[in-house]
């Protein structure tokens, strides 16, 4: 259970306290749903349900919001996000190649996380990279211009990483 953990959930609360003062609305719903994210990683049912009830909104309401913004994780995430851009300019350049190259490397389905936690793989909209097409971004890093090769070796360097610490 996520909300175990008792400054994350007063942080959560805190957050609640302070929009419940002004007028209700999805935007500040959004809000909490956003600071739950930034300090679970993702939104699991026990932390949803602390939200509707200190919120007073129905659970379906906010799954209703939360499914809705693409944003939102409702899932555990790995230690890495991997976004493959499927734009246009990357989808020529050859991103299926690389979408085939991570799941086969990662054994998962876009949108899934490895089982050792270390990868979740999701597709994106074009990252304003064009240029360097095909164009993959790993948590705050662009990588561009990549071969299936280059991909993969990436990726070995992030495991290799992984388990020296
Ligand atoms: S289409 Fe991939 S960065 Fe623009």
């Amino acid at each position: 259970m996520l909300t175990k953990d008792k400054e994350k959930l007063e942080a959560l609360k805190q957050t609640i306290d302070d929009v419940k003062q002004k007028r209700y609305s999805d935007s500040y719903l959004i809000a909490v749903l956003h600071k739950a994210q930034a300090l679970y990683g993702y939104l699991s049912e026990d932390v949803i349900d602390v939200i509707a009830v200190d919120m007073d909104i129905p659970t379906a309401h906010i799954w209703g919001v939360a499914t809705f913004y693409h944003y939102f994780n409702l899932t555990p995430q790995g230690r890495h996000q991997i976004d493959v851009c499927l734009g246009t300019a990357c989808y020529v350049k050859g991103a299926a190649q690389l979408v085939e190259t991570l799941k086969q490397q990662l054994k998962i389905d876009m949108g899934q996380t490895t089982q050792d936690d270390l990868f979740t793989l999701k597709p994106a909209r074009c990252l304003g990279a064009c240029g360097l097409a095909p164009v993959v971004m790993i948590d705050d890093t662009i990588h561009g211009e990549l071969t299936p090769k280059k991909m993969s070796d990436i990726i070995n360097k992030h495991k290799r990483n992984a388990h020296k610490k």
